[in-house]
């Protein structure tokens, strides 16, 4: 008999056509069984953020002696949950100080975890790192389109747009295939099953309208007696188009990009449970504190110069090879033996501009007044979306993102400070939800390009720098290989930075390998 891998086989698709079937995971293995053939080498990790964490925690486990270089008091780097007490000054900016109330949390980089991002997810397995949702997608949510028009400067529920929007665009094909006019493409029998689709899929009424649906919400709520509940009106598809609901910001992108698609998940306490996790098994391996400003090639080998910043002292390691997983805008400055293209993928790769702020309140308004339960509401406006707590749902206060944006808007209000960053996010975001005022407790906020050892948001490879730079960063320049989320296809995730790291250590292991069995 034929089995179905028979036939994909025998068609020509391969394990290709199982993936497009979902049979096997698209994510690459996650085991990584690497030989453990050699020992004692001694590896500098420059950075100890999941790429230099990962590189060391799988090199270890093959018998490398690795030594971390962090700057930071604390191992993670994007990776960063800011509590009460939490510190930082940006570049140029002053103190602040987290004043949140015990408990509450703001993921202020990382902050949710797509589920097809498979060595991320294997890792917090390994780890024992467990994994809760993160609300990406909510109906409730809303939509605020400032500018002109029957629909712009107010809250609209999400549900609202998508559902009159499904049933407009069914009911206009709806008639169009009515029409005859894809008689040439499908038969009677077709045409009759795609509008049996689209009635169903619109809520289309059975001469084919869409008048409302109760999908969008009721005006009147049903309840028990004499409460049946009125169906809300639709707006008019005119209103939408008018009003600037179409515009990209407003854009239903929770459910149509693959990494932001539900479910999606987060560590409970904060994503730095994930490096924590990390750190557990580096024991006596890391140097917190320590900044590196020189790295230098000694042929074999390599030498690294660093600021001890408890003390001030200047000192240096030298190890039989290096793995520089420090972001690019930092390394650019950094003095350095590296060869020329590897410089120019320093100096050239743009990264991103983003700023996040996380505003506490005390009460969960949104949750106890407007039933919205995580997910995000977007706008137009400077803070682009607000982003609610999907964690401690109905909890006492909460945190949530009152601005996470990018490019332009993350430049603007990157500039101000803190505090009118702080009054900008209240006044916006108290558009949306006018109980901003009241309930306010306190704000963290960061740009991340001002954030003195990242320097930027994350690596945003267009197609030239691509071609140009890439390939550098991804072979050993002479001793010292590279890591990180910019030495990736999925810049601007965890899971760049860990493939990275498994990556050069797959390359570093053959290399040395291969090596001592010539020996
Ligand atoms: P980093 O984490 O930046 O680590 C680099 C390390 O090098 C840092 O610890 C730093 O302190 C250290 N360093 C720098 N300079 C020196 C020096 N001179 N000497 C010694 N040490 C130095 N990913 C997700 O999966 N989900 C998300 O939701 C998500 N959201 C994000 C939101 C924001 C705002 C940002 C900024 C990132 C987000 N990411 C997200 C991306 C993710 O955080 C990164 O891809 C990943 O953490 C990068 O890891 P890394 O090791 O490459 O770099
Ligand atoms: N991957 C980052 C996020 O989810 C940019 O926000």
């Amino acid at each position: 008999m034929l089995t179905r891998r028979d036939f994909l086989e025998r068609s020509g698709l391969g394990s290709l056509g199982l993936m497009g079937l979902g049979m096997i995971p698209e994510a690459p293995a996650n085991a990584f069984a690497l030989e453990r053939t050699v020992t004692g080498k001694k590896v500098l990790i420059l950075g100890g953020g999941l790429a230099g964490l990962c590189s060391a925690y799988e090199l270890g486990k093959l018998g490398y002696q690795c030594t971390i270089l962090e700057a930071r008091p604390r191992v993670g780097g994007r990776v960063w949950t800011v509590r009460k007490g939490t510190t930082e000054t940006e570049i140029g900016g002053t103190a602040q100080t987290c004043q949140y109330d015990q408990g509450l949390f703001f993921n202020a980089g990382a902050g949710r975890i797509p589920h097809t991002h498979a060595l991320t997810l294997h890792y917090c397995r390994e780890l024992g790192v467990k994994l809760v949702p993160f609300l990406n997608v909510n109906e409730s949510a809303y939509l605020y389109m400032e500018g002109s028009g029957p629909l712009a400067n107010r809250a609209i529920r999400q549900r609202e747009f998508h559902n009159d929007l499904r049933g407009f665009t069914a009911e206009l094909l709806a008639k169009v295939a009515n029409q005859q006019s894809l008689d040439s493409a499908m038969t009677k029998d077709d045409v009759e099953q795609l509008i049996g689709f689209l009635r169903m899929e619109g809520d289309l009424s059975p001469d084919l309208l869409y008048k409302t649906t109760e999908r969008r919400g009721f005006k009147t709520p049903q309840g028990a007696g004499d409460k049946p509940g009125e169906f809300s009106d639709a707006h008019r598809l005119l209103d939408y188009i008018r009003s600037g609901i179409f515009h990209p910001s407003l854009s239903n992108y929770g459910e149509y990009t693959l990494y932001q698609q539900p479910p999606m998940l987060q560590p409970p306490g904060g994503m730095d449970e994930i490096p924590k996790a990390f750190e557990k098994h580096l024991t006596g391996k890391i140097l917190y504190g320590a900044e590196i400003s020189e790295i230098r090639k000694t042929q074999p080998g390599v030498r690294v110069v660093y600021t001890d910043k408890k003390t001030g002292a200047k000192k240096e390691l030298t190890g039989d090879y290096a793995i520089c997983a420090i972001p690019l805008p930092v390394l650019r400055k950094m003095q350095s033996d590296f060869s020329p293209a590897v410089q120019r993928a320093a100096d050239f790769v743009p990264y991103v501009n983003t700023g996040k702020i996380g505003l506490s309140f005390k009460r969960r308004f949104w949750e106890e007044d407007d039933y919205i339960y995580g997910g995000l509401s977007k706008t137009n406006m400077d803070i682009n979306q607000i982003i609610y707590p999907s964690q401690d749902i109905m909890g006492k206060g909460g945190v949530l993102w009152g601005y996470y944006n990018f490019n332009e808007k993350a430049v603007k209000l990157g500039n101000m400070s803190l505090k009118e960053r702080e009054a900008l996010a209240l006044e916006q975001g108290g558009k949306i939800h006018p109980q901003y005022k009241q309930e306010f407790a306190s704000s963290f906020s960061l740009a991340w390009q001002k954030i003195q050892y990242n320097q930027g948001g994350w690596a945003n490879w267009s197609t030239e720098a691509r071609n140009r730079h890439y390939k550098a960063l991804t072979q050993p320049d002479d001793d010292i290989y590279f890591a990180g989320e910019h030495v990736s296809y999925l810049t601007a995730w965890m899971a760049g930075a860990l493939e990275s790291a498994r990556m050069v250590v797959g390359q570093l292991h053959k290399r040395v390998s291969q090596t001592a069995s010539k020996q």
